[in-house]
């Protein structure tokens, strides 16, 4: 291990998280987990033990009383998931905590500031309210994926005494926004989000504490249709016999206002029968049709107290099927980022097209100065036809419309839709009078509000354009579930693409609650014979496409890569069982003989399931895919029972893992190591999934690399192979032809989409060209992150930052630091749950200087190429000379070394990947043996 001198500078208790989320009000867990970061630049900083404190009343926690718990000085180094294990938590309790820790010297930290948590409402007595709302749905019926308006709901209410503190307790069937005496309360968008509303539904808990006032009030509610009764993608695609209506009919509203008073009482204010209703200026609403808004029926100030609402009607209370009332766990949908028109031009037909420069998910905001009953309609699109029209064809049946009518007011008016996104770049507008201002829309990017955690950039302007559209992509489509795409009439959980995409989506946000919410949805659609469905949540069966290989195992592979990255093993724990049925489900299947056969999965549609989706070139069997994934899910149980405390479990699947590996051999390996139906996909699972004995490792390697050379050079992967072909080519030391797919701007390439004038990430690799024009005009979303999967590569390779130990606790630094055409320099970081790690590397000449920055309480192993072992050097101190070489990896291919957090510079001699790297593997491999 590498030790550097101490600086004497004290340690900083940081970020307290509750649950991956900062001071949340509602959770439910009962024994939610805390974490911290240590903020330390000395080299080394470790904490070896830590105190947390968590007291009712904030002020006694300062005198350091905690009635909650207290944990005293525990000797450890977790600074994540602790679980609270003080005294049992009931309803509403608010816990305010702080943390103490001691460094490696024993010497103690200051107290953090404090931080809370509060209890949601745990138990179903603890709601009071009715379920109320206003049925209009015998308006607007009728017409073509049409929805009623939207039914306004208002009480007024006047309160007597000092308040305290409030809190409003809500949720819905179909989405809300809820205001208090004329403010909007929170800044969530499409809540309560989107579940499977049969089993589960949403709550949220807003500190309203300041919007209630002594005396008159008022408090209303905008309802809308959602995800609950609204249309919903690939039903309207498929002409699914029902489009709407999956989970009940109109919407329906709960909420209560708890009102804690000075003197201690308490008051409750709850949705109930007194409560007044009304259709208001949102006639239509829906995600994917879009909305209209009619200024000239606004209701007034029907917001504010002393509005007279005796015109309303009495709401009614509905009926509404029992459900399990949760506390929503993941960082809400919220606008995240205005975006100002670049440019506007008139089409062939007059119509006017404004550019956003970017495309993106969410919504316009138009400004004007109109004439009462204008009405100026806005159509999204994401690309342009030759003419400069709007192409509107991908989006199939997602009507994807915005109308409105102005109210005609003097000071000119403001609106945007609040219960409906769209996927687009571009907008027409119609309605206008005159030559529009580029200033009369303002793109409002929307998407689940995770914390931004990474960056990247290198000396290559194509690879940095691809990075921002990579990242573009994820805030388009992580929103309130993982999408597929945000456009057209689709926008399903779509399981393959998520676990295809889920390593480079944790480079760039923290998704671990995100990903805690949508793993509840994937159980929640899991079949009753143990496969997952194919999207999540699933409103509806389609009696033939239920699964498929490599769909349904993000069941399993998503939670394990939540656990590797951020060390939640809770998360392993909760879903444990329904693992399990996915296994038996597959043992069932192969029986005694263990490995799929030619047209397994024929009983699904498409026959044999998805395959290497939208591949090019030599097609993939689907049974193969089907074998390495089953491969897989053995191989990831065997780890996770043993995580859980499972050991027999996981002796079990070690068995099954061997039983699988001869049965593959034997049935599907010729003697000289070919694997049957092989293509660059199977031969790149093979060597990442690492599901096949080690001896057959380099056999893949070579196989990989002929039909690389088979294919004249190019990629021939899909959705399922083009996340692993890059770790592939690295991990068989042949990162050089990596780095030529990665620079590459010619058809299939990721840079082909850049040249082409992509500023997201394509469904195809031919979605359109300047040349060819648009692909496939139906199936071709231009937000679609599947192919941006080689993010993972550019952090993990290209930066060298991966994880070792879950959580990153352990982080190996291997960056594979080369010069290739404009390429020479490529920087990255990645807030991990610990803190900032940085990779940052430049050539000049045959020298490459690295910059690398580590978390406290986090250690490093640094690996580098064996040629970069002479003449290396560590903060100016040399290793290393010429001629001589650094201490080797076991396997001799490296050169590795142990670092401590910290910041360091290390500079080597740059090292050619190239056939000889291949060379190397193969002796490593020749000297593990089978
Ligand atoms: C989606 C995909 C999805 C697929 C299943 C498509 O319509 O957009 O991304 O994985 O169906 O093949």
């Amino acid at each position: 291990m590498i030790k550097a001198t101490k600086l004497t500078k004290r340690v900083l208790v940081e970020n307290l998280r509750c649950e991956y989320l900062e001071n949340p009000l509602a959770v439910d867990e009962p024994r939610p987990r805390l974490g911290w970061k240590l903020t330390d630049e000395r080299k080394g900083a470790r904490q070896t033990a830590y105190r947390i404190q968590v007291s009712r009343i904030s002020s006694k926690l300062g005198a350091g009383e905690a009635d909650l718990w207290d944990t005293q000085k525990v000797r450890s180094d977790e600074s994540q998931h602790i679980s609270f294990d003080g005294i049992a938590l009931e309803s509403r309790t608010r816990c305010f905590w702080r943390v103490q820790v001691w460094d490696e010297d024993d010497a103690p930290s200051d107290w953090s500031e404090i931080a809370f948590w509060e209890m949601g409402l745990l138990e179903k007595s603890d709601w009071v309210g009715d379920w109320i709302g206003l049925d209009l749905r015998d308006e607007n019926e009728d017409a073509e994926y049409e929805l009623p308006p939207s039914p306004y709901l208002r009480k007024g209410f006047s309160v007597g005494k000092k308040i305290k503190s409030a809190r409003l307790y809500v949720t819905s069937l179909g989405l809300n926004e809820v205001w208090i005496n004329g403010q909007r309360v929170g800044d969530r968008l499409l809540a309560p989000g989107w579940t499977d509303y049969r089993k589960r539904l949403y709550y949220n808990v807003y500190d309203v504490s300041d919007l209630v006032l002594e005396g008159e009030n008022a408090m209303g509610a905008i309802l809308s249709y959602g995800w609950y009764s609204g249309y919903i993608g690939y039903a309207v695609f498929v002409k699914h016999p029902k489009v709407k209506d999956f989970y009940g009919k109109g919407a329906a509203f709960l909420g209560q206002l708890e009102i804690e008073y000075s003197d201690g009482s308490r008051e409750i204010i709850k949705s109930d029968a007194s409560w007044k209703a009304k259709s208001g200026p949102v006639r239509k609403s829906d995600i994917l049709m879009g909305e209209s808004y009619d200024a000239t029926k606004q209701l007034g100030k029907w917001k504010y107290p002393k509005y007279k609402d005796t015109d309303w009607l009495d709401c009614e209370l509905i009926k509404c099927r029992p459900v399990e009332l949760q506390a929503y766990p993941n960082e809400p949908v919220r606008f995240t980022q205005e975006l100002p028109a670049v440019e506007r031009h008139q089409d062939s037909k007059g119509n006017w097209v404004f550019d956003f420069g970017q495309n993106f998910a969410g919504v316009l905001r138009l400004s004007l100065k109109g004439k009462p009953g204008q009405t100026i309609t806005l159509r999204h699109g994401e690309m342009l036809h030759e003419d400069g029209s709007l192409m509107t064809e991908n989006l199939r049946n997602a009507r994807a419309t915005n109308v409105y009518v102005c109210s005609g007011a003097s000071e000119g008016e403001t609106w945007n839709p609040r219960f409906t996104y769209q996927g687009f770049r571009y907008a027409e507008v119609s309605g206008l009078e005159g030559e529009p201002e580029l200033s009369s829309l303002t793109g409002l990017v929307m998407g689940s509000d995770t914390e931004r955690v990474g960056s990247l950039s290198s000396s290559s302007p194509m690879i940095n354009q691809l990075y921002q559209n990579i990242v573009w992509t994820q805030r388009a489509n992580w929103v309130e579930i993982p999408t597929d795409c945000p456009q057209r009439d689709e926008r399903l959980g779509w399981l393959g693409d998520a676990q295809i995409y889920i390593k480079s989506g944790m480079y760039n946000m923290n998704v671990a609650a995100f990903f805690k919410k949508w793993m509840r949805d994937v159980e929640d659609a899991q079949w009753k014979n143990g496969a997952y469905a194919n999207f999540a949540p699933k409103p509806f069966n389609r009696p033939k496409y239920k699964y498929s290989p490599a769909w349904m195992e993000a069941g399993i592979i998503c939670p394990y890569m939540i656990y590797r990255n951020y060390g939640d093993k809770r998360i392993l724990e909760t879903h444990y069982e329904s693992f399990k049925k996915l296994v038996s489900f597959h043992l069932d299947l192969v029986g005694e003989g263990m490995v799929y056969e030619k047209g397994a999965f024929r009983n699904v549609t498409p026959s044999g399931g998805w395959g290497d989706w939208l591949s090019i070139g030599k097609k993939t069997p689907k049974f193969q895919i089907a074998n390495l994934y089953f491969g897989y899910v053995l191989k990831l149980m065997e780890e996770i029972a043993s995580v859980v405390g499972k050991q027999s479990d996981s002796e079990f699947y070690s068995r099954q893992l061997d039983r699988f590996q001869n049965a593959f051999m034997e049935r599907y390996v010729s003697d000289e190591g070919w694997i049957e139906g092989e293509t660059q996909t199977l031969c790149a699972m093979a060597i990442v999934l690492k599901v096949l004995p080690e001896s057959m490792d380099s056999v893949n390697g070579k196989r990989l690399l002929a039909h690389i050379d088979a294919s004249g050079g190019q990629m021939e992967t899909g959705f399922i192979g083009t996340s692993v072909l890059m770790p592939a080519l690295s991990e068989i030391g042949r990162s050089d032809i990596a780095y030529k797919f990665l620079c590459s701007v010619d058809f299939p390439s990721w840079g082909y989409a850049v040249v082409n004038g992509a500023t997201t990430v394509w469904e195809r690799w031919n979605s359109y060209s300047h040349e060819m024009g648009f692909y496939d005009p139906q199936m071709n979303s231009y937000s679609h992150y599947a192919f941006g999967a080689v993010c993972e590569w550019m952090f993990g390779h290209m930066a060298g930052i991966r994880s070792l130990a879950p959580g990153y606790r352990k982080v190996l630094l291997q960056p594979e630091a080369t010069r290739f055409q404009d390429l020479n320099a490529a920087t990255a970081h990645h807030d991990t749950l610990y803190g900032r790690i940085e990779s940052s590397w430049t050539i000049e000449e045959d020298r490459c200087c690295w910059d690398v920055v580590l978390p406290a309480n986090t250690s490093g192993l640094v690996r580098l190429p064996i040629a970069c072992g002479e003449d290396l050097s560590l903060d100016g101190r040399r290793l290393s000379k010429k001629g001589e070489k650094y201490p080797l990896s076991k396997n001799g291919r490296f050169c590795e070394f142990a670092l401590e957090s910290g910041a360091y510079r290390i500079t080597f001699s740059v090292h050619k990947f190239g056939e000889k790297e291949s060379e190397l593997v193969e002796e490593d491999t020749a000297q593990l043996g089978p």
